[in-house]
């Protein structure tokens, strides 16, 4: 029923230079980063690759000083090597000799380790070093990048070495990766120990997804567009679908998948970031507090699903062996690190209600699994259809004339990742000589309009933090009301927990457990396909 009417249609406007004027140089003040857990996946993958790729577009400030901190011992010079190594394997931007002999000098490394009596003078000599050396005045970022069980014990050494104390001239910022907690009680633990040492605002909790230009975009598409604010609401929208869609499985990361399931790994973070982004009312102006009072706003508004209602507002799923793009991959049961009894979830789908005057009545169904048919993060609005169409019996399909009633609904479709864009998909009339209609779509691709590549979202971020815009950073109580309604739903699913052997209950390859199709068509709805 569909086709494609205009290719990029969104062609880039000439640009506005009251708007040029708006973007404002973003350097930060000279700062120390130190990356504790720098031997690990994450620093490879994606720190220093996004440090890297901020020193060559020449946004990092002069003197940077990255100190890299683990367990495994490490001279400066093998450091280095293996953090060369680390962007020539993982960069956004290709190594250039000049700019790593920059940033190279400003890269050293301190032993240190997480056990109690371990201090951290090593540490602090090199931050002290720094300061005289290469001017970073006392600033520093501290990023865990260690498991979620070093967090308090590292948060409470570095109270203890005298380093979490800002001045009125310097700062000390504290980066916490996800996973946040494991429900409310540990979520709401974890931040009442984090403020024994910190405040508030020296705690920049990372969710990756609000780095996305995608997702900012989805702030700009909403409140500096006047055409579809007016649209956002209730009255207008039938309902909305987020998926954050994902083709591999769970790699090596079996140990840890066990302990956390889908609920925790996607939806509590990305999907609640994204609903709540997409929810919530206009921000007065893009302030961090104001940004993030809207968002938690609407969290609030949420209504938790009780947890004896668990299991009829959600779908379970664990996938089976089966093909995906081509490659026949093993159920979840026999990844390595995984339980083969395991009743762990791979696939989650549930449907939340918005308790307020925007949103009543509207529900926003939300899912994601592992071993899904493609990788694919989207948010799908459905507009109601037209109340009445005078175009009775003129629906062209391939089988024939359909009643007025089979219109299809308008859709917004915002795409997060990959192909990132926006695609509005509307009826239009069939050229001939008949009034036959059809739904096409006018498509934005953000590759073809902007010619530009966009930045990591690691890179935003840590300039963000680096500049002290916590705007893109979850606050604590964001993060609480998140859990508070997973929780809900965990304690629901520990209460029915599923039997033995109705897992695992989709095939790699398939979009979900059969249920979870039957469970949107109760409400008489279906899952649109990425
Ligand atoms: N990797 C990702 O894509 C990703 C994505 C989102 C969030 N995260 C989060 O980011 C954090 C790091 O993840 P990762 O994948 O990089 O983990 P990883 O590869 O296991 O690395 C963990 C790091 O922590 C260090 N460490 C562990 N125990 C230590 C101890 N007792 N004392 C000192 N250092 C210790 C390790 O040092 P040694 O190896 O030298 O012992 C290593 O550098 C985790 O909280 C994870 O949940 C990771």
């Amino acid at each position: 029923m569909t086709e494609v009417l205009t290719q990029a249609a969104a062609q880039e406007a000439e640009p506005n230079p009251l708007l040029e004027g708006l973007r404002l140089t973003r350097m930060p003040a000279p700062c120390a980063v130190v990356i504790f857990g720098a031997s690990g996946d994450l620093t490879q993958r994606k720190l220093i690759p996004a440090l890297y790729a901020l020193a060559a577009e020449g946004a990092l400030p002069p003197g940077v000083t990255i100190v890299g901190a683990a367990r495994t011992p490490m001279s400066d010079e093998q450091f280095r090597a293996a953090m060369r190594s680390a962007i020539e394997e993982h960069s956004r931007v290709p190594l250039r000799e000049d700019v790593w002999e920059g940033f190279a000098t400003g890269l050293f490394y301190a032993h240190f380790d997480l056990q109690p009596d371990d201090g951290l003078d090593l540490l602090k000599s090199r931050l002290d070093e720094s300061d005289r050396t290469r001017g970073t005045a006392g600033n520093r970022i501290f990023y865990f990048s260690v498991p979620p069980t070093g967090v308090l014990p590292l948060a409470d050494k570095l109270l203890h070495a005298g380093l979490c104390q800002q001045g009125p001239d310097n700062f000390r910022r504290v980066v916490i990766e996800k996973p946040f907690g494991r429900d409310l009680e540990s979520a709401l633990e974890l931040n009442r120990s984090l403020h024994e040492d910190f405040s508030e605002d020296q705690i920049y909790r990372i969710d990756h997804y609000l780095g996305k230009e995608s997702v900012q975009n989805l702030l700009v598409f909403r409140f500096a567009n006047g055409i579809f604010e007016p649209l956002w609401n209730r009255q207008y929208i039938d309902h909305v679908q987020i998926t954050v869609a994902e083709s591999l499985g769970v790699e090596n990361r079996g140990e840890y998948y066990e302990e956390a399931g889908a609920l925790r790994d996607i939806v509590q973070n990305h999907i609640m970031q994204l609903m709540a982004i997409l929810g919530m009312e206009p921000p007065s102006n893009f302030k961090a507090e104001t940004v993030r009072d809207e968002k938690v706003k609407l969290l609030r508004a949420v209504r938790p699903i009780h947890p004896d209602d668990a299991l009829s507002h959600t779908v379970r799923g664990q996938y089976a062996a089966g093909w995906v793009e081509g490659d026949h991959v093993p159920g979840y049961r026999e990844e390595p690190g995984v339980k083969p009894t395991s009743l762990r979830e791979t696939f989650v789908a549930m449907k939340l209600d918005i308790d307020n005057w925007r949103w009543a009545g509207t529900p926003f169904y939300l899912r994601t699994g592992k071993r899904l048919p493609k990788r694919a993060t989207e948010i799908v609005i459905q507009f109601r259809r037209v109340p009445h169409s005078p175009f009775g019996g003129h629906v062209a399909t391939p089988m024939g004339v359909l009643p007025p009633d089979a219109i299809d609904p308008n859709l917004l479709v915002l795409r997060i990742q990959p192909d990132e864009g926006i695609t509005l998909r509307f009826i239009a009339k069939v050229p001939g000589q008949a009034m036959r209609i059809r739904s096409v779509n006018m498509d934005f691709l953000y590759g073809s309009s902007f010619l530009k590549e966009s930045p990591d979202a690691y890179e935003r971020l840590l300039l963000d933090c680096m500049l002290g815009d916590a705007t893109l950073f979850a606050r604590a109580d964001e993060v609480e009301q998140a859990w508070r309604i997973c929780t809900a739903i965990l304690d629901g699913w520990r209460a029915h927990p599923p039997d033995q052997d109705s897992f695992p209950n989709y095939e790699a390859g398939a979009w979900g457990p059969e249920e979870a199709r039957a469970f949107i068509q109760r409400d008489g709805r279906e899952w649109h396909r990425p």
